[in-house]
């Protein structure tokens, strides 16, 4: 798993505003679209494109356009919901897939409810929406479950990670097919499995409910 901690200081300066406890839901809800939007870009970078003829005002030329098969955004539901509007702002030609995983608040452990994707995922690049990468497991479960189907490319987009979460994802994904982008790497979890400073439980900021 290769990781890429987004260093730009737009980023710095909505990610502090995120993460501060006085910011209401409607102003989380744009500023996690705008941060998704600058990762993205970020998490574009190896996007597959084919050439293309243009006719300019002025020429023909050959240009670019998205790749067919077209990508896949996977948001895990709840949170990573939030983040599908600032992805598909940047990336509308792609299908989306959903992935419900909740943590069992016991053991803290992964539980999927709802996997809803594509028929055929294989040769695929996908790109899964996870705001919060605490342990790792949910993340972990969705990137084994595209890999299972034959994606390539796998691409997760995070805001923020702990370092327990990361090293779970480098145990279990040793190769480079798959990265996480993310835009802040925290200290770590606390013992009710909260990424510290982190920003508190992502879901309920964006949806104002527990
Ligand atoms: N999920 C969240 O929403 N926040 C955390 O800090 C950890 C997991």
């Amino acid at each position: 798993m290769q990781l890429h901690v987004a260093n730009h200081p737009l980023i710095d300066h909505k990610m502090t505003i995120l993460r501060d406890e006085r910011t209401e839901s409607p102003v989380f809800r744009s500023l996690v679209a705008e941060l998704v939007n600058l990762l993205t870009y970020e998490a574009s970078r190896d996007l597959r494109v084919q050439d293309v003829p243009v006719t300019t005002p002025v020429t023909g030329m050959v240009g670019k356009h998205v790749a067919s098969p077209l990508p896949i955004a996977v948001p895990i539901i709840r949170a990573g919901l939030g983040m599908l509007d600032g992805f598909l702002q940047l990336m509308p030609y792609c299908e989306v897939g959903f992935v419900g995983i909740r943590r069992n608040e016991d053991t803290l452990q992964p539980e999927t409810y709802a996997k809803r994707l594509p028929d055929d995922v294989s040769d695929r690049q996908c790109f899964v929406l996870d705001p919060m990468l605490a342990t790792g497991g949910s993340l972990a479960a969705t990137v084994q479950f595209l890999l299972d189907g034959g994606a390539t490319g796998i691409t997760a987009i995070c805001l923020v990670a702990a370092p327990e979460g990361v090293a779970l994802m480098q145990e279990r994904f040793p190769d480079d097919n798959v990265r996480v982008v993310v835009a802040a790497l925290d200290e770590g979890l606390n013992e009710h499995g909260y990424i510290v400073p982190g920003l508190g439980d992502a879901g309920d900021r964006l949806y104002g409910s527990a």
